[in-house]
């Protein structure tokens, strides 16, 4: 999809962070955003600011753990916009705890927004996309997704899972005209350590304690710019890459994880972020 001016972008998680610069960048090029998050006045005050900057937006509350929500979204945009382009299954929680501490519950929450978030997105517009035969698929996974790090276990599971079923995605649409990307960013400077906030009323009893004082501390110190990351989206989109890796500092780890299980050497014993 080389221009994206009047196309129609629909993103998931867009009230903050990652969905909000892609939303921004979108509109930036003139797309039309349809803007979906679970929380409902950062998403209005995103749709109010997109907005004002000229943007043609339509902000919808979506909780993407619930596959009716996404198809309501769906339709919601073509009765809108007539139609969807781009569609960006983005939210995402992070609650990190090492894993024996972690308890079924935030299991089931982190699985079920990062994971199902992704297959319910995918259900509700992928068929629309080729029906069409043009359209745009962005997976947020996470660098979580090709590396392992102490501290993730639950959610490097749903990234590892949302990488394999993009590329899966990626060849089955291939020839559809419809494009598959997998967005595999590092630390970038978001509020996706402080995921509690978006916790179900009956999630686990994990305490985050150090381990996520730490994760905040590392992301307030190294996080990279959502801007720089929606705008290799962009690219992508553009030049059909599948991958995105946009932090630089990922690739050398990836490499070294790959090479390791190829030579049948065990895994580097990363430090946990509470070190
Ligand atoms: N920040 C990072 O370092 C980083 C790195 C790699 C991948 N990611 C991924 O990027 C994506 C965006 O996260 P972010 O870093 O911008 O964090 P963020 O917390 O700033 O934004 C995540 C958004 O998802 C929304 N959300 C949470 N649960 C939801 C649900 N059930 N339904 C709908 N919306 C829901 C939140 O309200 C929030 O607006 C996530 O998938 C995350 O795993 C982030």
């Amino acid at each position: 999809m080389r221009d994206l001016k009047g196309k129609v972008a629909v993103v998931t998680g867009a009230a903050s962070g990652i969905g909000r610069a892609m939303a921004d960048a979108f509109a930036a090029e003139g797309a039309r955003v349809v803007l979906a998050d679970i929380e409902e006045a950062p998403l209005a005050a995103a749709g109010r600011e997109l907005e004002a900057q000229g943007a043609e937006v339509l902000a919808v509350r979506t909780d993407v753990t619930q596959s009716e929500a996404l198809v309501a979204l769906a339709d919601a945009a073509e009765s809108r916009f007539g139609t969807t382009h781009i569609v960006c299954n983005n939210a995402g929680v992070a609650p990190i705890a090492p894993m024996l501490e972690t308890a079924l519950e935030d299991w089931r929450w982190v699985f079920e927004v990062n994971l199902f978030g992704v297959v319910h997105g995918i259900q509700a517009f992928a068929q629309r996309l080729v029906d069409q035969g043009e359209g745009h698929i962005v997976n947020t996974a996470s660098s979580g997704g090709l590396i392992t790090v102490p501290g993730f276990g639950a959610y490097c599971a749903t990234k590892h899972a949302v990488v394999g079923l993009s590329e899966v995605l990626y060849q089955e649409l291939s020839g559809t005209g419809v494009g598959v990307s997998v967005l595999c960013p590092g630390l970038i400077d978001t509020k996706i350590f402080e995921s509690e906030r978006n916790r179900p009323a009956d999630g686990g009893p994990t305490d985050y304690g150090k381990i996520g004082a730490g994760a905040r501390k590392s992301i307030n110190e190294l996080g990279h710019s959502p801007k720089g990351v929606a705008q290799k989206v962009v690219e992508a989109i553009r030049e059909e890459r599948m991958h995105i890796l946009p932090n630089d500092d990922v690739v050398p780890v990836v490499e070294e994880r790959f090479r390791r299980i190829l030579a049948g050497e065990n895994p580097i014993v990363m430090p946990s972020v509470e070190e």
